[in-house]
């Protein structure tokens, strides 16, 4: 397939290119197109047919429901149903914006974007790019993450073209992710409300709404509550094996003079932040940003683990960040990243 990779830099003078995309959405096509959290890679959220090409560009298990997208919250009962009194309050508060409201789901989204589920996922992104392919397309835009399924999300129009050049109809570059991470889904079907994956708005935003909210724990179901389908899957993996080094950073650095490159074949970089780069002296390091700007080490996460991506690199030691709130949600991602393999220090 011959994909067209359309540049916007200014949503509004770029209209032409949004409106073709939104007409490839309109006939079942695939487009994919930037939104404040990470590239997604869209559909027409109502065609039973067009979800099934977005499993198959991606390569993703097709137990994995899709996110839907509206521009316009106010058309949100069009497609669930409004049980948890607080609905409406999270959308007031937080749309548009990074927030995914799992709900129950009415029969006009099909069973192919929620993979059976009863449940969808709707957000309402706040990119001027996305909610203009929205509104052009005239329908709700199911897209997951545009990336091929495990790889790091996609932040960059490059990443994008990386990955999905060849696979998709449309590619429409705006630039770089403001904030870096997926959204944060909380299922408000449940009682209490559960974060499934933690992003930007975090326990304690929606725990300002709903006190009793709860984080579904990282690594098991045990707790007897599911996590979103998607998160079971190895995910965010870069090509090299990640180590996740949890520990004081002098006890790190010690660790890891120890074990540097001292397997045959083995071409090592240290992961970490801007303060600790000084103990890792005459390794190759990667910065994820200063330590006290959760922000930026968000933002960074994916597009450096893409970078090292590019080189020969085929381990990565990685230093544990502890902290609460974003913390909890770049750490979710980079033990995701690590396959969970994290060594206590
Ligand atoms: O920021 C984002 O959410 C991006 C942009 C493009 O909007 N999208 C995204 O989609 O990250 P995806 O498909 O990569 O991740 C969606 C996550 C998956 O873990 C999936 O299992 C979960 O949301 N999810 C979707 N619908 C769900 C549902 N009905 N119940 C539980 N989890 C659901
Ligand atoms: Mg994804």
């Amino acid at each position: 397939m011959k994909t067209k990779i359309l540049e916007i830099t200014d949503p509004q003078k770029d209209m032409s290119a949004i409106r073709y995309a939104a007409e490839v959405i309109k006939n079942g096509g695939l487009v994919a197109f930037p939104t404040e959290t990470v590239y997604g890679l869209g559909c027409n959220a109502l065609d039973i047919h067009a979800a099934s090409k977005i499993y198959e560009a991606k390569g993703r298990p097709s137990d994995n429901p899709l996110i839907v997208h509206l521009s316009d919250p106010s058309r949100v009962e069009e497609y669930v149903y409004l049980e948890d009194p607080l609905a409406k309050v999270y959308m007031d508060h937080f749309w548009p914006g990074p927030l995914t409201l799992v709900m129950k789901k009415k029969p006009i989204i099909p069973d192919s974007v929620t993979a059976g589920l009863s449940t969808v996922g709707i957000r309402c992104p706040s990119h001027a790019v996305a909610r203009l392919l929205i509104q052009k397309a005239g329908v709700p835009i199911a897209a997951p993450s545009a990336n091929l399924s495990g790889r790091p999300s996609t932040t960059e129009a490059s990443h994008v073209i990386d990955d999905l050049n060849g696979k998709v109809d449309v590619i429409l570059c705006g630039g770089n992710s403001v904030y870096g991470l997926e959204s944060t889904v909380l299922d408000i079907t449940r009682k209490p409300a559960v974060i499934l994956r933690p992003g930007f708005i975090t326990l304690e935003d929606l725990s300002f709404i709903n006190p009793d909210t709860i984080q579904a724990s990282d690594t098991s179901m045990k707790d007897g509550i599911p996590k979103a389908p998607g998160m079971k899957y190895r995910h965010y993996a870069p090509r090299a094996k990640m180590l996740l080094l949890r520990g004081d950073p002098v006890k790190v650095s010690e660790y890891v003079d120890g074990i540097y490159e001292k397997k045959e074949g083995e071409k090592a970089c240290v992961l970490t932040v801007e303060e600790w780069t000084h103990y890792f002296k005459g390794k190759r390091v990667f910065d994820l940003g200063p330590m006290t700007d959760a922000s930026r080490i968000a933002g960074n996460l994916f597009s450096v683990l893409r970078k090292i991506d590019k080189t020969d690199i085929n381990v990565i030691y990685a230093t544990y960040l502890e902290g609460k709130g974003l913390y909890t949600s770049i750490m979710n991602r980079m033990k995701k990243a690590a396959g969970e393999n994290v060594m206590n220090l």
